[in-house]
C-alpha cells in the first residue's frame, strides 16, 4: 500500500472519522459513570483503576474490532498479547483516573492511530466540557471545528506551565520534585491537572505555554504529541532531542520557551 495512493488517503480519512466517533461515544459512557464510581482497584499504592476505565476500554476495543478486526490495539488496562498490524490504535480509555474518582471533571479519552509507527490522527475528548481536541498529520490541530495554535509567550518568566508526577513518587527519587522546584522559581506559575493528554492539548491551544513530565506511557501522549506538533509546538526529551511515544521524558512547548525549559531541566539544583 502506497502513501500517495488516493485509496490509502481515503482509508486514513475514514479511520480518523471513526476514531472521532469512538472517542465521543466512549465519552458519553464515562459521563454516565462520572460521580458514580463503585469499584476502585489499586495497581500500586496511589495508582488506581476503576470499573469506568475497564468499561470504557472494552467499549472502545469492541467498536474498533467490529470495524477494523485486522488492526492492532494498545490500551492501558489491556493485558492481551499485542499483534503488530501496520495500523495500530493507541488508547487511554480514561486519562485522569484519580480526578475521575474524586469527582473532579478534568479527564479525557485519548485515541491515536498510527500506520507503520507514524501517528496520523489523534483525538482527546473531555466529555464534561465537551471539548474535542484533534489533529491529522499535515492538516493542523483543532478544538472542535476551530483551528488551534500554540501561544506566543516568549519567556519562561511569563509562562504558565503544567506538569505531573509519576505513580512511584514515593519509591523513586527520580520523581520530578527537583524539576518542579526549579521551574516554580522561574515560571509565572505551574499547574498539575492530572491528565497528561489534556495538558498536551492545553499547550496546543495556548492555555499552557509549556509542559514537562517523566515516566509517561504511549497511551498518555500518543494523541497529544501529534496535536501539539500540528498546532505549531515543539516536543522533545529533556535533552532537547526528538522524542517518541515510548520515551520516558517529554517536554512540549510553544517552541519559543523550549530552550529555557531544557536549560532548567538540565540544571543541577
Ligand atoms: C495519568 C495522568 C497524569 C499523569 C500520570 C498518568 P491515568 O494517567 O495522565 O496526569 O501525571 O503519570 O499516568 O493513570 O489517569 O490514565
Ligand atoms: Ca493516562
Ligand atoms: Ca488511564
Amino acid at each position: 500500500m502506497r502513501e500517495n495512493n488516493s485509496n490509502f488517503f481515503n482509508m486514513k480519512k475514514e479511520i480518523s472519522k471513526y476514531a472521532k466517533r469512538v472517542a465521543i461515544e466512549a465519552g458519553e459512557l464515562l459521563k454516565k459513570k462520572f460521580g458514580k464510581v463503585k469499584r476502585i482497584d489499586f495497581k500500586g499504592e496511589i495508582n488506581i483503576v476503576t470499573e469506568a476505565d475497564c468499561i470504557s476500554q472494552e467499549f472502545i476495543k469492541k467498536l474498533i474490532k467490529e470495524k477494523y478486526p485486522e488492526h492492532s490495539i494498545i490500551s492501558e488496562e489491556d493485558l492481551e498479547i499485542k499483534s503488530s498490524a501496520p495500523f495500530r490504535w493507541i488508547i487511554d480509555p480514561l486519562d485522569g483516573t484519580t480526578n475521575f474518582t474524586h469527582g473532579l471533571p478534568i479527564f479525557a479519552i485519548s485515541i491515536a492511530v498510527e500506520y507503520e509507527k507514524e501517528m496520523f490522527t489523534g483525538f482527546v475528548y473531555n466529555p464534561i466540557t465537551e471539548e474535542l481536541f484533534w489533529a491529522e498529520r499535515g492538516k493542523g490541530a483543532f478544538l472542535g471545528k476551530k483551528r488551534i495554535k500554540v501561544s506566543q509567550t516568549g519567556s519562561l518568566n511569563r509562562s504558565l506551565l503544567a506538569t505531573g508526577f509519576p505513580y512511584d513518587i514515593r519509591e523513586d527519587s527520580n520523581n520530578n520534585l527537583n524539576h518542579f522546584s526549579k521551574f516554580a522559581l522561574k515560571a509565572q506559575a505551574i499547574r498539575r491537572l492530572g491528565s497528561a493528554a489534556l495538558d498536551l492539548c492545553f499547550v496546543a491551544c495556548g492555555r499552557f505555554d509549556g509542559f514537562w513530565e517523566l515516566k509517561l506511557f504511549p497511551w498518555d501522549v500518543a494523541a497529544g504529541i501529534l496535536i501539539v506538533e500540528e498546532a505549531g509546538g515543539k516536543v522533545t526529551d529533556f535533552k532537547g532531542l526528538p522524542t517518541d511515544i515510548y520515551s520516558k521524558e517529554i517536554v512540549a512547548s510553544n517552541g519559543k520557551i523550549h530552550n529555557e525549559m531544557i536549560e532548567i531541566l538540565n540544571k543541577k539544583i
